[in-house]
């Protein structure tokens, strides 16, 4: 099975990907998760993301489209995948169309007053990247042991930032996967186990 989890910032779409690839034993693909792992290895790549990531612009086409290639190639991909954040862009959907077809792009439905708080209260683990919520969890170190730390990107100013980003160079791709008769919009503003119910009904029908 081949996915796309689209949606704006804190939709929820890394939070329901893990979900899914784990029980349907596809790979998980964050390129966001991926660029902050260049940026944590100090790559040319990650330093060159680094500036447009905390700004909340969108790395450039070419970039993300070269690791994208790259990933699917591997292993773990056989089975399938599911792409969370990517594309992002027209012209990383059609490039995408051009390397591999797709059976659903699941669209997480949250208003924007939500995105704020789920986005300001997140905070990640700085080992191995699971994601928390300080209205759920008021502790300081991850299950595995390590330190939670805020995003730079999800600080208020660029948090704002990436919304005006997301209405800009990604809601188009709603219309754009509505054509192709591959859109399947699910309400993202409930509990995370309402969104999964909600999600794995659309791969029943
Ligand atoms: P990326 O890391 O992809 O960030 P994003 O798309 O902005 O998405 P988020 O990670 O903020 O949100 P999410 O929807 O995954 O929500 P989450 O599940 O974490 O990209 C970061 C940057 O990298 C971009 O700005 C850009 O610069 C660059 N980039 C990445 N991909 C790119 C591409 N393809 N092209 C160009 N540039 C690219 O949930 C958020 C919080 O809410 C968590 O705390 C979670 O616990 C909580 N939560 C989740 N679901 C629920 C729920 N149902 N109820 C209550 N709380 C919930």
């Amino acid at each position: 099975m081949k996915l796309i989890f689209l949606g704006p910032p804190g939709a929820g779409k890394g939070t329901q990907a893990v979900k899914i690839a784990q029980s349907f034993q596809i790979a998980h693909i964050s390129t966001g998760d991926m660029l902050r792992a260049e940026m944590r290895e100090g790559t040319q790549l990650g330093n060159e993301a680094k500036s447009l990531m905390e700004r909340g612009e969108l790395v450039p086409d070419d970039v993300i489209l070269g690791m994208v290639k790259n990933r699917i190639q591997k292993e773990d991909c056989k089975n399938g995948f599911l792409f969370d954040g990517f594309p992002r862009t027209i012209a990383q959907a059609e490039a995408l169309e051009a390397i591999s077809a797709i059976d659903y792009v699941i669209n997480l439905d949250v208003p924007a007053e939500t995105l704020i708080k789920r986005i300001s209260g997140r905070r990640m683990c700085a080992s191995c990247g699971a994601g928390y919520h300080v209205s759920t969890y008021a502790g300081e170190t991850c299950k595995c042991g390590a330190a939670l730390y805020q995003r730079e990107d999800d600080k208020e100013d660029t948090v704002r930032n990436r919304l005006v980003v997301y209405e800009r160079s990604t809601k188009p791709l709603i219309e754009y996967y509505t054509k192709k008769g591959l859109l399947h919009t699910v309400n993202g503003n409930a509990d995370i186990e309402q969104v999964d119910a909600a999600i794995r009904s659309v791969f029943a029908k």
